[in-house]
C-alpha cells in the first residue's frame, strides 16, 4: 500500500512516498526556514506564496526518490488542519488535484493526529505490536502543546493545552532573547551544551491541572538577561550583549525549566488516567533533553519518532491516513482547509 503524504500548514513544503504506514520511501521537505529567518519567525503570506512555487518540484522529487510512477500510488493524504490558513489551501488544493487526475482517494488528515503517528513510522512501533492503549500523547510543536488521551487510531480525548505560548513557540521566543537563529529550539538546544552553570528560571505549574503556561518563564528569562546585559547594541559575541559562556547557562536554564514541565504534567497525565504509555510528538519532541528526562521518569513505555520524524514532515499524514484506511474510513475529495481544526 503505498500512500502519498503532503504537508503545508505552516513553513515546510513536505512529500512523501510511504509504503504500509510504516516504511518511509522518499520524504522530501522544502524548508522555508531561511526566508523566515530574516523576520524572525514565520510571516504567513510568504509561506502561502513560497508553497505556491515548491509544491510541484517537491512532489516530483519524492517520487523521483521512492522510485515510483504516480500510476502506483494507492492514495493521497493531506494535512487540512490546525494550521495557517493560505498554506493549507496550496497543500489541499494540489491534493485534490493529483487524487482526482489519478483516480485515488483523498484523506484528510488532522496534522497533531499525523505527528500522532509519526510514531509508527519506521523503526518506531510495529503495527503488529500495538502499545498497549491508552496512551497518553504530548503533542508540542511551534503552534501547540497538548496532552491527548489515545484510545485507539481516530479515538483521542483532550487532557490539556496551553493557555498562551507552545512550546516551540516559547523556545523560539527565548532564542530570538539571546540573539540566536530561527527555529529556536536547536538553536536553544546546542547553546546549552556548553553551560557551566545554568540559570534557574520559575515553572508554572497552574496547580494540579494538566495545562501549561510558558509565557512566565519566557519572561523571566528577558529580564534576566536584561539584568546582565541592559538594552542596546549587541556585543560582537551576538548573543544581544551577553557573552556566549552567560547565553549557554541562560539557554540551559531555559530549556530545563521547558522540559520539567512538559516531563512533569505528561507523566501524572498518564498516571491518572492509566495509560500503558506515553507518546511524544511534534518539533519539540525531537528535543534531546525532553527524550531522555521523558524516558527516565516516566514509569510506562516512552514511543517517540526519530528526531527528523518529530518536525513537520509529509510522511506523518501519509500514516494517519494508513490507519484511516485500515479502520475503514471512507475517503472524500470533499477535504477544505480548516486553520482551527481540533483534535479532540
Ligand atoms: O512540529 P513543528 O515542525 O511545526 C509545527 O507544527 O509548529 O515544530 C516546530 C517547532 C519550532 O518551534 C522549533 O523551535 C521546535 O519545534 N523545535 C525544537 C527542537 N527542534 C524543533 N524545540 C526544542 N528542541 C529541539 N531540538
Ligand atoms: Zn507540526
Amino acid at each position: 500500500m503505498l500512500l502519498l503524504g503532503i504537508e503545508t500548514s505552516c513553513d515546510e513544503t513536505a512529500v512523501a512516498v510511504v509504503a504500509d504506514g510504516r516504511r518511509v520511501l522518499s520524504n522530501v521537505i522544502g524548508s522555508q526556514v531561511e526566508l523566515h529567518a530574516r523576520y524572525g519567525g514565520i510571516v504567513p503570506e510568504v509561506a502561502s506564496r513560497q508553497h505556491l512555487l515548491s509544491m510541484v518540484p517537491v512532489y516530483r522529487s519524492a517520487l523521483r526518490d521512492a522510485g515510483i510512477a504516480p500510476q502506483e500510488l494507492h492514495g493521497i493524504a493531506v494535512t487540512a488542519g490546525p494550521g495557517l490558513a493560505g498554506a493549507l489551501l496550496v497543500g489541499v488544493n494540489f491534493a485534490k488535484g493529483v487524487a482526482l487526475g489519478l483516480g485515488l482517494p483523498l484523506f484528510g488528515v488532522n496534522h497533531l493526529e499525523g505527528h500522532i503517528h509519526a510514531a509508527w513510522l519506521e523503526e518506531g512501533v510495529d503495527p503488529a505490536e500495538e502499545p498497549g492503549l491508552p496512551l497518553v500523547c504530548l503533542l508540542a510543536s511551534g503552534g501547540h502543546t497538548e496532552l491527548v488521551l489515545m484510545r485507539g487510531h481516530g479515538d483521542y480525548e483532550h487532557l490539556g493545552r496551553t493557555r498562551d505560548d507552545a512550546a516551540g513557540e516559547a523556545f523560539d521566543k527565548a532564542a530570538r532573547v539571546l540573539g540566536l537563529g530561527f527555529p529556536g529550539g536547536p538553536a536553544i538546544q546546542q547553546l546549552a551544551t556548553e553551560a557551566s552553570d545554568p540559570t534557574r528560571l520559575p515553572r508554572a505549574w497552574l496547580g494540579d491541572s494538566l495545562e501549561f503556561s510558558f509565557s512566565g518563564v519566557k519572561t523571566a528569562l528577558l529580564r534576566a538577561a536584561q539584568s546582565v546585559s541592559p538594552p542596546g547594541p549587541a556585543a560582537p559575541q551576538g548573543h544581544e550583549g551577553l557573552s556566549t559562556a552567560e547565553a549557554a547557562n541562560f539557554a540551559a536554564g531555559f530549556q530545563e525549566a521547558v522540559v520539567d514541565v512538559l516531563v512533569g504534567k505528561t507523566v501524572e497525565a498518564a498516571r491518572r488516567h492509566g495509560a500503558r504509555g506515553i507518546l511524544l510528538g511534534g518539533g519539540v519532541a525531537a528535543n534531546t533533553m525532553l527524550r531522555e528526562r521523558m524516558r527516565e521518569r516516566s514509569p510506562v513505555p516512552v514511543i517517540m519518532p526519530r528526531p527528523a520524524l518529530c518536525t513537520d514532515n509529509g510522511a506523518m499524514p501519509a500514516a494517519s491516513a494508513y490507519f484511516s484506511l485500515q479502520r475503514g474510513v471512507p475517503p472524500s475529495l470533499d477535504v477544505d482547509a480548516v486553520p482551527n481544526l481540533r483534535l479532540a
